[in-house]
């Protein structure tokens, strides 16, 4: 239970629908317990018109059933002059028929109002949860926006999608229906218990006998229910998993003609799924034979009990008794059942709940540490930076310095592995180093605020992502909706030299992308990505391979154009190809997350080092692949 204490706040805020909830769950209830005494009064006005066939006309007498007397009685209705019509020789049958259809109609009257604050305590109490729920989904959500990529790496995707829908759901379970439930037994236990206690202390013990025999069987029952739906659920999402993977993966199945491999797969899965749910399918259809098994004792008890009570002359037993009875009984059946229900469902709630807990208590870890720094110029600098990835314990950078003056610009070369892209993450702070420091203006960067830094930063990671929107949204992602002109996105997809490709789309612009739109090739995606980068005009930016998709001669274009639009941006290119870093200021050469060698393309080539190697390695094949 503790862990959904947590949700208190919640019931807190929306206490006063809860508590209008809680009056209508008392009321509709009122109204059901008094049925059952329509219907004894029903029986016993039956038994005594039969009873009063014997007694000579004149000394006839009917007594108004109770009910009808305290619920009719405020209307004026003169039922007691009715009454003496049982003195005439056909009086009885036709009063007896009058007031059977006046139980009638209070019988339906009853069950009308039970029915109409049944539908509201619905209104409120499972409208609340679905309230709580709404604003559980965004508070998790809001919460995954705040964590880091750490936090993602650790988590999978599934995973993250399961914590705000399935257990978000299993949660609103508890919410709505749990907690409806457990103040409707309360009160209709109460209620129909007194009821029963007023008419025979014993005749009520022996009827409720078998029912907290049935709350403990179906504890146990849903207990193994509640195992078994967990089992079908885990397969559930294995083969979800497996499906949305062959989908996505469609390309590289079929281009190794492996379709028949992933329906032995899937058919496999399928089969487990189908076992689990055969599994659970045989204890639900236990149990309702067994809840209908102890009903049926707990009707046969009192039907057995109360007719010896009746033959033996027991006064404080009618006919009319025993039938109201053997409705209680039936009446209490539900919320007894759904005490086991309601538990294990409090269960799941809880275990979900810990769930979402564990997330919501997940500090992000890149925080920061105050504002130190309100206008970025763009200087950066590493003093002796190293970073080891904390779940693979990879050492990626080690012991690496350089400073780019605000405006400069920084290459850095290396081959793959070598943790070029770590030094973009470093700068983007998407990971905090684990040595040395990362200043930016001389400011150290965990001091500068998050969204001043990350405003002042345009960063094109190595792996383009697009999303399913249309081409201008993409590129205007990092402007706010005011600063959105066609202008300023033309010209970034021009200097990206990805414009004249879109405008020979037939929708320009406005193409979707994505699922439900077109595919963008390798290349078009990377410039897509660097316009986007580009169009916030930000103080700084960060390349990371973003040409390694197109080929030399296009990649020269673009970088000589985006030396004319950024001369006074700091910039910082990373690539495997020297092509891209030769004019850069200043030249990093990588290896194994250490710099080995820097300076200028023309004092690096001098050194005859590993960039010279580089480049003669780069020269050939670019020679080859010319000729060939
Ligand atoms: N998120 C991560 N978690 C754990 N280890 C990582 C992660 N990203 C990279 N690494 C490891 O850190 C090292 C440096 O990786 P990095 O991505 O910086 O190389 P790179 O120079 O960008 O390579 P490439 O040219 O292939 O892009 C590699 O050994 C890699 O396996
Ligand atoms: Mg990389």
């Amino acid at each position: 239970m503790r862990p959904l204490l947590r949700l208190n706040p919640y019931f807190l805020k929306y206490r006063g629908r809860l508590l209008l909830g809680a009056v209508f769950i008392v009321l509709s209830n009122l109204f059901a317990v008094y049925a059952p005494r329509v219907v004894r009064d029903a029986f016993d006005l039956i038994g005594e018109a039969v009873a009063l066939r014997d007694v000579p006309l004149s000394e006839r007498t009917l007594a108004v059933p109770p009910i009808l007397d305290r619920w009719l009685g405020w209307t004026g209705m003169d039922i007691a002059g009715r009454l003496q019509q049982v003195t005439d020789p056909d009086g009885l049958a036709a009063t007896v028929a009058w007031l059977s259809v006046l139980l009638g109609v209070l019988y339906l009257v009853l069950a009308l109002l039970k029915g109409f604050f049944m539908f509201l305590m619905r209104q409120t109490i499972i409208v609340v949860s679905r309230l709580i729920e709404y604003d559980l989904k965004n508070t998790v959500y809001a919460h995954y926006q705040q964590l880091d990529r750490a936090f993602y790496k650790r988590n999978s995707t599934g995973d993250l999608l399961n914590r705000i829908s399935e257990d978000v759901g299993k949660v609103r379970m508890y919410l709505g229906p749990a907690v409806m439930y457990t103040i409707n037994l309360v009160v209709l236990f109460v209620l129909c218990i007194s009821f029963m206690l007023s008419v025979n202390v014993e005749l009520t013990l022996y009827a409720l006998a078998p029912l907290p025999l049935m709350s403990i069987a179906i504890y146990h029952v849903s207990n193994v229910i509640n195992r078994r739906s967990m089992a079908v659920q885990r397969e559930q999402s294995r083969l979800s998993t497996l499906a949305q993977e062959s989908f996505s993966g469609i390309r590289v199945l079929k281009a190794y003609a492996k379709e028949a491999t992933a329906e032995a797969h899937f058919r496999e899965a399928a089969e487990d799924f189908r076992q689990r749910r055969l599994d659970q399918a045989r204890v639900d259809s236990l149990f309702m034979p067994a809840i209908m098994l102890l009903i049926g004792v707990s009707t046969t008890l009192t039907i057995f009990i109360g007719g010896m009570k009746l033959i033996q002359g027991d006064p404080t037993v009618s006919v009319g008794n025993i039938a109201e009875f053997v409705i209680y009984v039936n009446m209490l059946t539900w919320p007894f059942a759904s005490v086991g229900w309601v538990t294990s469902l409090v269960q799941q709630a809880s275990a979900s709940m810990e769930r979402l807990n564990e997330f919501l208590e997940t500090a992000p870890e890149v925080l920061s540490e105050g504002d130190g720094l309100k206008v970025v110029h763009g200087a950066i600098t590493f003093q002796r930076v190293g970073f080891r990835y904390p779940d693979t314990g990879i050492q990626a950078l080690e012991d690496v310095s350089f400073h780019v003056p605000a405006g400069g610009t920084l290459a850095v070369v290396g081959h793959t592995g070598s943790g070029k892209s770590t030094i973009a993450d470093l700068i983007a702070r998407q990971f905090d180093a684990t040595e040395g420091e990362v200043l930016i203006d001389g400011v150290p960067i965990r001091r500068i605020d998050l969204h001043t830094l990350r405003a002042s930063l345009g960063y094109v990671p190595q792996d383009v992502f697009l999303f399913s929107d249309t081409i201008r949204a993409n590129i205007a992602f990092s402007l706010d909706t005011d600063q959105v002109t066609r202008e300023r996105v033309e010209r970034a997809a021009r200097t990206a030299q990805v414009h004249h490709n879109i405008v020979d789309f037939p929708k320009g612009y406005d193409t979707l992308l994505g699922e439900r739109g077109i595919t963008l090739s390798g290349g078009q995606k990377q410039r897509v990505s660097i316009a986007r980068a580009i169009a916030g005009d930000p103080r700084i930016l960060v390349f990371d391979d973003p040409l390694s998709a197109v080929d030399t001669a296009t990649e020269e274009a673009i970088l000589r154009g985006l030396r004319e639009e950024l001369k006074d941006r700091t910039t910082v290119i990373i690539s495997h190809r020297i092509s891209a870093v030769q004019h850069a200021d200043h030249i990093l050469v990588l290896e194994h997350g250490r710099v080995v060698e820097e300076g200028r393309h023309d004092q690096l080539l001098e050194r005859g080092g590993v960039y010279a190697e580089l480049h003669q390695e780069q020269l050939l094949e670019e020679a080859r692949s010319a000729s060939a």
